[in-house]
């Protein structure tokens, strides 16, 4: 259904509440209106990447859908559980989230009829695995086979290696692997919710850099969009680069923010 909506015009006011004395234009006023969208909480602007329908508003027309998942981009994780017997299974799941920093908790949803739906509650751990771009296509595959029929670690050849603090073991070529414990389940619907709280996490060591930091940029990460996998490499900048003032000209002040200096962000 479209819905198209009335011309905006954002210089122009209806009659009754024009001034009685007529201002004359002004350009730099109207300019700066234009731009209202652009700024920040702290009035200041960044300039947006746009596409060309974007530098026309008026031009753009909005549809409205049911309701649905629509939330992209969204990780791709694998996650991996293990039965009572040690046996070790890997999910490809996509609603999967950060959902609390401290203490550090993540959530995943699965569907009731997955193998791993009933390894994770009778175990209440899981790992979490973070695939790169090389680890995709077993993303994928793991996404579409069940436990039931195949060894997964055997059809695909990625390494269970073992955890620090859960059963079920991490897939060792994975650049990072959240250990979780199970601390809430919620039932929603089509799909259950594990709330866990991250008991350890252990990441390849060849993306630590020389002074300690974790360069996740090198890790080749995915991300889901909509059906689609794709590849997270083309970065547009950093936290609180919107707001930091550029070392330019006489009189600006350099103003980092503090999360660069290493400090939780949110
Ligand atoms: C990209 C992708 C994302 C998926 N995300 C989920 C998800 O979030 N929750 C879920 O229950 N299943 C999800 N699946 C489907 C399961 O991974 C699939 O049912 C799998 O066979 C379950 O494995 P298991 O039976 O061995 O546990 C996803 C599949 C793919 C390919």
């Amino acid at each position: 259904m479209k819905n198209a909506p009335p011309k905006r015009d954002r210089n122009r006011r209806p009659a009754s509440e024009k001034p009685s004395r007529p201002h004359p234009p002004n350009p730099d006023r109207a300019k700066r209106d234009r731009r209202d969208d652009d700024a920040t909480p702290t009035g200041r602007r960044v300039k947006p990447r746009v596409t060309s329908a974007e530098h026309r508003p008026d031009a753009i027309v909005k549809e409205v859908w049911k309701p649905g998942t629509m939330l992209y981009p969204v990780p791709i994780v694998m996650v991996t559980s293990a039965s009572r017997e040690g046996k070790p299974n890997i999910a490809s799941v996509a609603w999967a989230g950060t959902v609390c920093s401290d203490p550090p908790m993540i959530s995943i949803s699965l569907r009731k009829a997955t193998l791993s739906h009933g390894l994770i509650l009778a175990s209440r751990e899981f790992v979490v695995n973070v695939p790169s771009v090389r680890q995709v296509q077993w993303a994928d595959y793991c996404g579409v086979v069940s436990g039931r029929t195949v060894d997964k670690f055997e059809a695909t050849g990625l390494t269970p290696h073992p955890a620090q603090t859960v059963a079920a073991p991490l897939i060792l070529e994975c650049p990072i692997n959240i250990e979780c414990a199970v601390k809430k389940i919620l039932e929603l619907g089509s799909h259950t919710l594990f709330l866990a709280e991250v008991s350890a996490v252990q990441v390849t060591r060849d993306l630590i850099d020389a002074s300690g930091r974790l360069a996740l940029e090198k890790a080749g990460l995915a991300a889901y969009v909509h059906g689609d996998y794709v590849a997270l490499d083309k970065k547009l900048g950093f936290f609180g680069f919107s707001v930091q003032r550029k070392k330019s000209g006489y009189g600006s002040v350099a103003r980092r923010a503090p999360s660069r200096a290493g400090k939780k962000r949110f």
